[in-house]
């Protein structure tokens, strides 16, 4: 299938479109690289520097490139700078994704893949978290994705699409062969930042919250390989093929680690300790986020490779020995 890649140079974009290509499918990638990187991406993979707020390229794209089916990560992901600039969210992530919708009915593909978020959930009332569970954002960023989800479900009863929303929890790791990964900046995701926090590239790693109701004190996650999630979204092109089709599917391991978890197996992994340092609670981190992924597994056959938070770091490690500089 030919499937266009939205925000295919950032860090889960770039790996579906490496999994896409092994499953024998042909990804196009469109990326203003605001916070993506050309070098993510392999050039024998067609790639637009565009917005995907341009719906008249986006239309000629489409047609052009004949594209069946969208799958679209391009969207700003920093909780702290939504509730800073909420303009800027609605902007990027609620009208340029309208946009983007305009130009695949335009040009008439109508197959969707939605990158959401378990940010979509707020503060669970209980785990593990199941797609039944209330949605209620206690951020911009998560109410962006939700106006997205909410969008996708009246278009798709309307008979104009198709989609799957995958409500993602931490994504983590990267590719087997260390050769893409992420490169965020500014990064926030725990692994890379304890990661350089051990090789000296930072200062101490902060650890907010030590007093939370978890087994040690720490926040829980559920981290879920970067390469797993990708797989996920392959399987559910295929499902796909019925107009007015909505699936929304979580996509985590089940399995919780704590940010002291995270410290101990980077450490282990490197052989060498992680600094850190007692923070305060951050408002608004939930004591414990994990998914349980069942419609996943069973609906689309989804299957976690990355079971555990060993081999997830061990690919991260891989990554950043490879490319000590990221992408530059
Ligand atoms: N990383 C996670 O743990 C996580 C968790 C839940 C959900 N998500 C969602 O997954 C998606 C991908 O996340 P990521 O970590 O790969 O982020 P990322 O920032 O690495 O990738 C996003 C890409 O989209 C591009 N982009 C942003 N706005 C664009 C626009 N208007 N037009 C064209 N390109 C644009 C950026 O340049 C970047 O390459 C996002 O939608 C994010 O909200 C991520």
């Amino acid at each position: 299938m030919k499937v266009l890649v939205a925000g295919g140079a950032g860090y889960i974009g770039s790996h579906c479109v490496r999994q896409l290509q092994k499953a024998g499918h042909h990804p196009i990638v469109v990326d203003n690289l605001a916070y993506g990187h050309r070098g993510a991406v392999h050039e024998d993979v067609p790639f637009h520097k565009a917005d995907i707020g341009d719906s008249e390229t986006l239309v000629e794209i489409l047609r052009r490139e004949e594209v069946e089916a969208v799958m679209h990560f391009a969207a700003f992901c920093y909780v702290g700078e939504s509730v800073e600039k909420p303009l800027l969210y609605y902007r990027n992530n609620v009208v340029a994704t309208l946009a983007l919708l305009g130009a695949m009915q335009e040009a008439g593909v109508k197959k969707f893949i939605f990158s959401s978020t378990c940010a979509t959930y707020g503060i669970p009332a209980k785990l593990p978290i199941t797609e039944e569970f209330p949605q209620i954002p206690i951020n911009p960023y998560g109410n962006t994705k939700l106006a997205i989800e909410m969008a996708l479900q009246d278009l798709a009863k309307a008979g104009s699409l198709s989609f799957a929303a995958f409500r993602y929890f931490n994504a983590a790791g990267a590719s087997e062969d260390g050769s893409i990964g992420e490169d965020h900046d500014p990064e926030t995701h725990l692994i890379p930042l304890a990661i350089d926090a051990a090789m000296g590239l930072r200062p101490p790693l902060q650890v907010f919250g030590e007093d939370y109701d978890t087994p040690d004190g720490t926040c829980l996650r559920d981290y879920v390989h970067v390469d797993d999630l990708s797989r996920a979204h392959i399987l559910a092109l295929d499902k796909l093929d019925k107009p007015g089709t909505a699936l929304c599917f979580n996509l985590g391991t089940g399995q919780p680690f704590s940010v002291k978890d995270v410290i101990e197996t980077v450490s282990e992994v490197l052989k060498r300790p992680v600094p850190w340092e007692a923070a305060p609670r951050r408002p608004g981190d939930p004591p414990a986020l994990y998914a349980d992924s069942t419609k996943a597994k069973s609906e689309l056959g989804w299957k976690v490779q990355y079971q555990t938070l060993r081999p997830i770091v061990e690919t991260a490690w891989r990554w950043h020995q490879m490319n000590p500089e990221g992408y530059r």
